[in-house]
């Protein structure tokens, strides 16, 4: 009666995770962290505007990040993280030598690049570090590409040079006017727009959610087609949990799968905002306990 089940006798271990070491890290701007991540399947296999799905240890929630970068010989891909709530803080936390609990990818559809013309790329906050892949993307194939992104202050500023070395125009917009347009990335797109109106072929927006709606009514206004680079919440990143329901052009989405990128101004950008606060005070309470056992010690 007290004996094991046979399946836990002969069960196999579960295999041991085998890669995502962290390799580097770099600190980007306050409270903003680069990881080069040890992952040779998915530097193989990614393209821009796809994301993995992480978990930093083994008790911790699953979030998306966007693959920024990746590098062949090192067998490696570059993650950028905005600590934000306890799950991105516990993944910037993370030093050289310790592995993440898991990592899924590479996951979602690629950005659809194309030879289009003049191509505006458009990002807010940590949004640029999903932009510059995108952007340069459009660039190495024959786009003139015009990069506006949007900052708190100058030192929030992320991949300055990398987007500089890559892309035929960047400005930059500060809230604080430290660097570049004193305004947000919208007012950007409207004083570049009064110079260069018409030229305009494409354009592709991600950030904050009321800052892709803003430069969403804008560029539609300006008749130039768009894509937004949606940010819902997302659990399995595989299509199975529904977490990352998105509505575009009155259609259910699944953006794990179908998305990030989708028409911009087809997005119930409303319904997303709304989606993505539903869980704000179990959020709350998880980075107010997170922050209590730190402050323990633990
Ligand atoms: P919480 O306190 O739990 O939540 C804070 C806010 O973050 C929430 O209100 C919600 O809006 C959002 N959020 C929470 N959980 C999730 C989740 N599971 N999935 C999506 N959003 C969530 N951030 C980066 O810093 N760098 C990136 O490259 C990046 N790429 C992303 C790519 C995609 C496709 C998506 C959907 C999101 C991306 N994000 C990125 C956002 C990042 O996933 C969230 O900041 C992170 O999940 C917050 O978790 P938290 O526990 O730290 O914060
Ligand atoms: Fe679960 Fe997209 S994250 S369906
Ligand atoms: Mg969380």
């Amino acid at each position: 009666v007290f004996a094991k089940p046979a399946s836990a006798v002969t069960a196999p271990k579960a295999p041991s995770v085998e890669g995502s070491t962290i390799l580097h890290k770099r600190i980007l701007a306050p409270g903003t962290v680069l990881l080069e991540v040890e992952a040779p399947l998915i530097q193989r296999r990614w393209k821009p505007g796809q994301f993995v799905i992480l978990r930093p240890t083994a008790a911790s929630e699953r979030i998306p990040l966007t693959l920024v970068d990746s590098n062949a010989e090192r067998g490696s891909v570059t993650l950028i993280v905005q600590a934000l709530g306890k799950t991105s803080r516990v993944t910037s936390a993370l030093e050289p030598g310790q592995k993440l609990a898991s990592l899924l990818g590479p996951l979602g559809q690629a950005a659809h690049i194309e030879r289009l013309g003049t191509v505006l790329c458009v990002a807010g906050g940590v949004g640029v570090a999903e932009l510059f892949p995108v952007a340069r993307a459009f660039q190495l194939a024959g786009n003139h590409v015009v990069a506006l992104c949007g900052a708190r202050s100058a030192g929030y500023r992320i991949l300055d040079e990398e987007l500089r070395a890559t892309v035929a125009e960047l400005h930059w917009a500060t809230d604080d006017g430290t660097h570049g347009l004193n305004g947000n990335v919208v007012d950007l797109m409207r004083a570049w727009w009064a110079v260069n109106a018409g030229e305009v072929a494409h354009a592709h927006v991600i950030g904050p959610i009321p800052m892709m709606r803003a430069a969403a009514e804008l560029t539609r206004e300006w008749g130039v087609p768009t894509v937004a680079s949606l940010n819902p919440v997302m659990v399995d990143g595989t299509g199975m949990c529904g977490g990352c329901r998105v509505t575009v052009g009155g259609q259910a989405r699944f953006a794990c799968v179908q998305g990030p990128e989708f028409d911009a101004h087809q997005v119930d950008f409303e319904e997303l905002a709304l989606r993505n606060r539903a869980y704000s005070e179990q959020e709350q309470a998880a980075l107010r306990d997170h922050e209590c056992l730190i402050g323990l010690g633990r």
